[in-house]
């Protein structure tokens, strides 16, 4: 049975046409320069979080949520054969201008993570750095990355910590302080924002996963460095905080195709 899709998507898109619009377009030429794989908003090297996703030449990988799609670009670099998918034309169409001014080319497909048009067992890594992962309702675009990854193939994804989520306030930089419930966080909307962030707790990102046919590898808490600077973009953590705490986090999980009894849809 297909499921239903939710509204987020229609609301993200919108969102991500905006900062497309009033920031990211400016900025994809020098992320397309870059080399090196970095993560989240202290930009912090691959290598430096223990490689969480290995050697990926001669990998095909799918970017759940690639935006202007650096980090495809980046993986290319390095030998894979990337596919991004991202909902919002004008990301993609970002992506398609730094492809013909770099020559670095390969698929993009505009759709949701909740729904790939691409068919079972073709990829040997999925991940995403804050798209699908934040952005797309996670008891749809998990068993959808289940669906497109070949057996033992890995997911690797990165969010927002729960600490970080519950020391949110409405507005400004991570707090000191509890500032919302765990319990029942799920989707998220932000006074003033129209997008709807997801966010599950370790518990509900664990029983999602195992449901959906993957046994959890890692889980690796990002922390600022000692020489980090606020992002100019993504300002929601101060270095100060986030050396102490961490605001992101990354999973990887390995597709073993022996599921839990939990479903997805119980499992939060
Ligand atoms: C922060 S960007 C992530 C890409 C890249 N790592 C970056 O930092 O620019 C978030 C992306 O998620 C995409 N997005 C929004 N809703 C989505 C959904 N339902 N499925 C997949 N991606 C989605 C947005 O269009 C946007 O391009």
């Amino acid at each position: 049975m297909t499921r239903e899709l939710p509204d987020s998507i229609a609301r993200n898109i919108e969102q991500w046409t905006k900062n497309n619009t009033a920031h990211l377009d400016g900025r994809a030429a020098s992320a397309w320069a870059q080399d090196d794989l970095t993560w989240g908003v202290f930009g912090t090297r691959e290598e430096d979080l223990g490689s969480p996703l290995g050697s990926v030449r001669g990998l095909d990988v799918v970017e759940l949520g690639c935006g202007t799609a650096y980090f495809s670009a980046r993986l290319a670099k390095r030998g894979a054969r990337p596919v991004g998918i991202d909902p919002t034309p004008a990301q993609l169409e970002t992506a398609r201008r730094l492809q013909a001014e770099t020559g670095i080319v390969f698929p993009l497909v505009l759709a949701p993570g909740e729904r790939v048009p691409l068919p079972d067992a073709s990829f040997d890594l999925a991940f995403s750095e804050y798209g699908a992962s934040l952005w797309a309702d996670p008891r749809l675009w998990v068993p959808e990355a289940a669906r497109l990854l070949r057996p033992r193939g890995l997911l690797v994804f990165m969010t927002n910590s729960t600490i970080s989520y519950v020391c949110s306030p409405d507005e400004g930089d991570l707090v000191e302080r509890l500032m919302r419930p765990q319990l029942g966080m799920y989707r998220t909307e932000w006074p003033g924002e129209v997008g709807v962030e997801y966010h599950l707790s370790h518990g509900d990102w664990i029983a999602l996963l195992r449901g959906s046919g993957f046994a959890v590898e890692r889980l690796i808490d990002v922390y600022a460095r000692a020489d980090s600077t606020k992002h100019e973009f993504y300002g929601y953590v101060t270095p100060e905080w986030a050396r102490q705490w961490p605001p992101e986090e990354i999973w990887t999980a390995r597709l073993t195709g022996m599921s839990d009894r939990a479903t997805p849809s119980e499992a939060t």
